[in-house]
């Protein structure tokens, strides 16, 4: 089948008839459907045979919140499967990082984890999601919880300032299995300190503590097990989650939610949302 070229900038209902001389184009095997952006890849990087992050363009007319998640595929098919996927970069960035797990037969990550430079990403319209500051009632420390690809939408927050204005304290809390898995954030919040925008206030006010269960390293352990022994608060310095001044935003992989859940609410939060803001929110992190 001959390809089609699309331009890769611009939404599809907003483009004029097509004509084979459009620039920049890539070719597909299918017609990129109706409503979604196509948009190219600008870098990708590969950190363990189970984690990668890659940058695309951002569409122009693109408007989301930090924390929120698109939807993500591939035009490998007539009808593209697509999983949500957090927007990593904050909301202000000209372009949008995201970070992956990769599964060797899962239906989307299996061809997403093999993407280049230059290839085609397709992403639907509408922006969502729960992890937003808006859907927190303001307090005084920020609680982010996450294991895996769980902090992608972390690494959107700690880089806007709404963020530091609303929480004198912000600490970052990711768990994975290995050290090599904690890279992303590191490398996360030393671009955040770095950061001309949110630099100061990053390096006055971001906590962050990572931890791993399968490997040896400074931190050991799931954060779950450091809150209910209270080694977390001890290595912090910190008081244990109190209602009057904690909020907490989590996200990983179903069972660390619902186990983390239980115990922001047997300390007194109460899950909130964006029609409901509150004291925690909770947003399960793509998987396959
Ligand atoms: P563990 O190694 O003890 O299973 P995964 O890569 O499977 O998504 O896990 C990412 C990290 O999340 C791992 O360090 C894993 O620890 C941890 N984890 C998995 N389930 C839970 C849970 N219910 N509570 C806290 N941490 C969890």
């Amino acid at each position: 089948m001959r390809g089609v070229k699309y331009p890769t900038d611009v939404p599809r209902e907003d483009l004029p008839p097509m004509t084979e001389a459009a620039a920049p184009a890539i070719e597909t095997a299918f017609p990129i459907p109706a409503g979604v952006h196509a948009e190219t890849v600008v870098s990708v990087q590969h950190y363990t045979d189970r984690l990668f992050k890659f940058r695309i363009t951002r569409p122009a007319s693109l408007r989301f919140r930090s924390g929120e998640f698109v939807m993500i595929g591939l035009p490998n098919a007539a009808k593209p499967l697509y999983r949500a996927y957090s927007i990593a970069s904050p909301s202000w960035d000209e372009e949008l990082d995201f970070f992956s797990i990769k599964v060797a037969d899962g239906p989307l990550t299996e061809h997403l984890q093999k993407i280049r430079p230059g290839d085609m990403i397709l992403m639907r319209k509408k922006p969502v999601g729960t992890l937003v500051n808006d859907a927190l009632v303001p307090g005084t420390r920020l609680w982010l919880f996450a294991t895996g690809t769980g902090i992608a939408p972390f690494v959107s927050l700690i880089r806007d300032p709404e963020t530091y204005e609303k929480f004198e304290k912000v600490i970052l809390c990711h768990t994975c299995r290995l050290r090599s898995e904690l890279e992303y954030g590191f490398e996360a919040v030393a671009a955040a300190r770095a950061d001309p925008l949110v630099g100061e206030e990053a390096t006055a006010q971001l906590v962050h503590y990572a931890t791993t269960t399968r490997d040896q390293s400074e931190r050991m352990g799931r954060i779950t097990d450091l809150i209910s022994s209270g080694k977390l608060f001890d290595d912090l310095g910190a008081g244990p989650i109190d209602p009057a001044i904690d909020r907490g935003m989590i996200c990983g992989s179903i069972d660390f939610l619902q186990d983390a859940k239980a115990l922001l609410e047997a300390a007194g939060l109460t899950e909130g949302a964006n029609s409901r803001p509150a004291e925690f929110v909770v947003e399960k992190a793509f998987a396959d």
